[in-house]
């Protein structure tokens, strides 16, 4: 079983390619998460979560999520991470997950795709995109083969850099930074719900044909960069900036 949890496309891409190659059934973890589902997962041939690294470490509403359910069957488990730069240290944070939940690690790879966080950051052009996904389509290819003949993923060097992002930024990070209280719609908004739909945690509620943030936002950018009219600002910050959406 292929798990993948998404913002803006890619790793939903990257858990399809996976599927292409193992053959194994494919879940959205949006989906369930969305309906407050946390009801047994019989696992297949294998487990596989495909996520997007936030601050260095898989998204703390996956990790949540996975400690809800029980999964039945092999407890191989892989990770696969996909994000702008750098996991960071995430493996230390999955192997104690995998403790946790009585799982074998199988090892995370990690794979560069297209920057999403425009709240913060600014996030590629169509073309630049697409060239960054090429550049990482062998490696999901090698992943997914790796996964496929039950070959345990090799793990990457860690610097102390990555320590401190993983360790001590996340925690600051999700204290400090993951509110939604600078979303707001513009007069673009033509009141299509599309955000409301969205939103994996159900945030946002239309009001007078408007969307209304709710308070309980991961900062995954479906929202902001899945309206189909660029009516969502974050602030002054998104100002301009460039939505990212997978193309692919
Ligand atoms: C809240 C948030 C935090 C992020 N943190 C990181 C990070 O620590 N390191 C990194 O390289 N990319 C980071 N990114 C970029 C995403 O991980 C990356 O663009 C990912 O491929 C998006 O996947 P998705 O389209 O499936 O949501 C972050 C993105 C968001 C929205
Ligand atoms: S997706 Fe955009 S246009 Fe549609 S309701 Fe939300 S803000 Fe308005
Ligand atoms: S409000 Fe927007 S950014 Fe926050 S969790 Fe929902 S869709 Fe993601």
């Amino acid at each position: 079983m292929i798990l993948y949890f998404t913002g803006t496309g890619n790793s939903r891409y990257i858990a399809k390619r996976i599927v292409e190659i193992t053959k194994d059934s494919i879940l959205s973890i949006n989906e369930r998460i969305k309906e407050n589902d946390t009801s047994s997962i019989e696992t297949g041939k294998h487990l596989v979560f495909v996520v997007p690294t936030y601050a260095w470490r898989i998204p703390r509403l996956v990790q949540e999520w996975i400690l809800k359910v029980e999964f039945i069957g092999n407890p191989s488990v892989y990770f696969v991470m996909d994000c702008g730069d750098s996991i960071g240290n995430a493996e230390k944070y999955i192997k104690s997950l995998c403790d946790q939940k009585k799982f074998s690690y199988m090892g995370v790879a990690e794979i560069i795709m297209p920057e999403n966080y425009i709240a913060l950051y600014d996030a590629p052009k169509e073309k630049e995109s697409r060239r960054i996904i090429d550049n990482s389509d062998q490696q999901i290819t090698k992943v997914a083969e790796d996964i496929r003949d039950g070959i345990r993923l090799r793990s990457k060097s860690i610097q102390t850099m990555d320590k401190i992002n993983s360790g001590i930024v996340n925690p600051l990070f999700y204290r400090l930074i993951v509110k939604d209280k600078k979303f707001y719609p513009t007069n673009q908004c033509v009141g299509c719900s599309k955000c409301e739909n969205a939103c994996p945690l159900n945030n946002i509620q239309m009001e007078s044909g408007k969307p209304r943030w709710n308070g309980k936002c991961t900062h995954c950018m479906a929202c902001i960069c899945g309206c189909p009219v660029e009516a969502i600002e974050y602030g002054n910050k998104s100002v301009g900036r460039v939505r990212y959406w997978c193309a692919k």
